[in-house]
């Protein structure tokens, strides 16, 4: 089969569309014919090897060399165990090891999968799973948004960012988008009430605190989220530096208990249920997964750089059969 891979950890340049093994499913997995898959940070991260925790597969080069997590297609083999699936039927999902996508086809373990929607297309499903869940486990557990809450996206005009906006505006907050000056006018288009430039401004030194923040991509320290939070704010980061993470660790429950300030991580569950319900609510026409782009397998090195190179607004799709 057909597969975008890649050995070493560097730019777009590394990978190449190769042909290698189709993969046969195990007794417990099934086996996808993949239609679309998209492209999420996630990958890009998997791809340059930074941060640093994206080399637990491999320090010094990728130990799977296959990107791509979020994946649509048809059953086209199952393992003697699995049960819910059958052939034909039209799944999407996210892969367990966020890797294995961008490949004619895929094998996976059902849990993490569900149906597709009969009138949504293989594009459409594929750019909800990663980022529809965090979003939802965000906006909706996490942040528990109630109406007329000052809420705060950093990064939202990527994947998940821009399904965050929608939710947040959904539960009736009142939400400040932030990205690049390039995406300003799309988080206006997701329903953002405000926007920041980080280019130009540092959302935690403007004075303006807010209820709920949600950070898809965190470089700053704990004591600068801290600032940008009302009493009994909460603070979670989803991505970013590790530093980040760790300091977040270490300090985050001390400035809950002396500050009563609540900065946290957000480790995604991932789930069928879940990701039904973010999907329901596209179906709905309540959100909308905001697709910028869609690219053919041959050209996910320059979807990857696109979105490297800070263009990439909400998701980008690879079409990988008709
Ligand atoms: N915690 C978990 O369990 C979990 C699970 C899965 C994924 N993740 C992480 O989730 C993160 C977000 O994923 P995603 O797919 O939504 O990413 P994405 O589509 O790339 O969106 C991130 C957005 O943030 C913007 N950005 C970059 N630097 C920024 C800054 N300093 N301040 C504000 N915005 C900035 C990016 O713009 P530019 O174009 O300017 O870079 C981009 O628009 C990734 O880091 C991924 O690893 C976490």
């Amino acid at each position: 089969m057909k597969a975008m891979t890649y050995t070493q950890y560097g730019p777009p340049d590394v990978m190449t569309l190769q042909e290698v093994a189709t993969p046969i499913p195990t007794d417990d997995e099934i086996r996808i014919k993949v239609h679309a898959a998209s492209v999420n940070r996630s990958d890009w991260e998997g791809l340059i090897g930074w941060p640093w925790y994206t080399r637990r597969g491999g320090l010094t080069k990728p130990s799977r060399h296959i990107l791509g997590s979020d994946i649509a297609g048809r059953v086209d083999m199952v393992g003697k165990n699995n049960t819910e699936f059958q052939v034909g039927d039209e799944v999407f999902g996210e892969m367990a090891n966020y890797r294995d996508g961008f490949a004619a086809h895929a094998v996976a373990r059902g849990k993490l999968l569900a149906l597709k929607p009969a009138g949504m297309t293989f594009e459409v499903a594929s750019a909800i799973p990663q980022a529809g869940v965090i979003a939802l486990q965000g906006i909706r557990d996490k942040g528990q948004v109630q109406p007329s809450q000052q809420v705060l996206i950093n990064g939202g005009g990527g994947g998940a960012g821009s399904f965050a906006i929608q939710l947040a505006k959904l539960y009736g907050a009142e939400v400040t988008g932030v990205d690049n000056g390039e995406k300003l006018d799309f988080m206006r288009s997701l329903g953002a009430d405000h926007v920041i430039d980080y280019t130009r401004e540092d959302f935690t030194k403007k004075g303006k605190p807010y209820d709920f923040v949600l950070d898809l991509i965190a470089y700053r320290s704990v004591f600068a989220y801290a600032r940008a939070l009302k009493p009994n704010g909460k603070y979670y980061i989803v991505g970013g530096a590790l530093s980040t993470f760790l300091q977040i660790l270490a300090l985050g429950p001390l400035i809950s208990k002396t500050r009563s300030k609540h900065i946290r991580i957000l480790a995604v569950r991932r789930n069928r249920k879940d990701l039904e319900h973010i999907t329901e609510l596209c179906q709905s026409g309540k959100i909308r997964p905001a697709i910028d782009r869609c690219y053919p397998l041959s050209e996910v090195p320059a979807a990857l750089r696109y979105l490297g190179d800070g263009h990439a607004k909400g998701k980008l799709v690879i079409t990988v059969a008709k």
